[in-house]
């Protein structure tokens, strides 16, 4: 076996290596002056079962793949099991309006083509599972989450929308602090509005869990109202770590603690999804 790393996911793929002790194929990745990517296999993959880890955001990762995927099959491989940790476009998952495609659908059909597997993290909306056109699975990393909250001790749960209700309510279950869900109306892609209703926050450490940060907007925004509310600690978990822009600086403006898993690799990748992937790898 071999895990060839998409550039940008040296991190996770070594504890991976680590982990299961698969070594890392020799492979370089590059650019052309003019952007396009270069990509190269430097050892016989001749039957192996090969495992690709790669994302799907920046959209020059999606260009990566499809050029590694052809660079893996010019050689006898057993398998390719493709690991997407952080799934890009999956937040559009249906027509919300007319003439815009279904972007995670037709992604999924296509990251299909050529692989046997598909292993991936924490979907926005796990029904995209049934896009893809080879057996698939998903990760979930909120008990991995609910591990590294629990070092803060917090008082109680935030879903910052409704939309994450059942995560803040896994974590809740998990570290038996009780929950409240806030309502979200966004406003553009970088403001939100957050609804609280009638909660007491005074002097309370409180935990939010998201699957995703992007801007910022949704927690920034909801950190902000915490603290007014006379919230003394807050702490932000989410699985996939973005921080797009300033994202970062926006969020410690309030923010006390703030981390990820490494499906994306940054600064605050400290919850690792290696062993979750490894498990998957051996049942294969
Ligand atoms: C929304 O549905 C997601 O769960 C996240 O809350 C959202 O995508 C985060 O985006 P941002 O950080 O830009 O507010």
């Amino acid at each position: 076996m071999k895990i060839i790393s998409g550039p940008k996911s040296l991190m996770l793929s070594s504890r991976l290596s680590e982990i299961t002790g698969i070594p890392l194929a020799h492979t370089e990745f590059k650019r052309f002056p003019d952007g396009e990517a270069y990509v190269r296999i430097h050892e016989n993959l001749d039957n192996e079962d090969v495992i690709f880890i790669q994302n799907t955001h920046p959209d020059s990762n999606i260009i990566e793949y499809f050029l590694v995927i052809d660079a893996i099959r010019q050689y006898k491989v057993k398998s390719i099991i493709s690991v997407i940790p952080y799934f890009g476009y999956a937040r559009q998952d249906k027509r919300f309006n007319e003439g815009e495609p279904i972007s995670a659908k037709i992604l999924a059909k296509h990251l299909s083509e050529d692989v046997d597997k598909i292993i991936t993290v924490n979907l926005h909306n796990p029904d995209i599972l049934k896009w893809f056109n080879v057996p698939s699975y998903e990760i979930r990393a909120e008990k991995l989450l609910a591990k590294y909250f629990e070092k803060f001790n917090p008082d109680l749960v935030v879903s910052p929308d409704k939309g994450s209700i059942e995560r803040a309510k896994l974590l809740a279950e998990l570290i038996n602090r009780p929950y409240i869900s806030f309502e979200k109306k966004r406003i553009d892609a970088e403001h939100v509005e957050i609804f609280t209703g009638d909660v007491d926050v005074l002097g309370k450490t409180v935990a939010i869990i998201d699957d995703m940060i992007s801007t910022g907007g949704t927690i920034a925004t909801a950190s902000n109202i915490l603290k007014n509310m006379g919230a003394s600690k807050i702490v932000v978990g989410c699985v996939h770590g973005l921080f797009v822009g300033n994202a970062l600086s926006r969020l410690q403006a309030t923010v006390d603690i703030i981390f990820s898993t490494d499906t994306i690799e940054n600064e605050k990748s400290v919850v690792t999804v290696a062993d979750e992937i490894a498990k998957l790898i051996k049942m294969s």
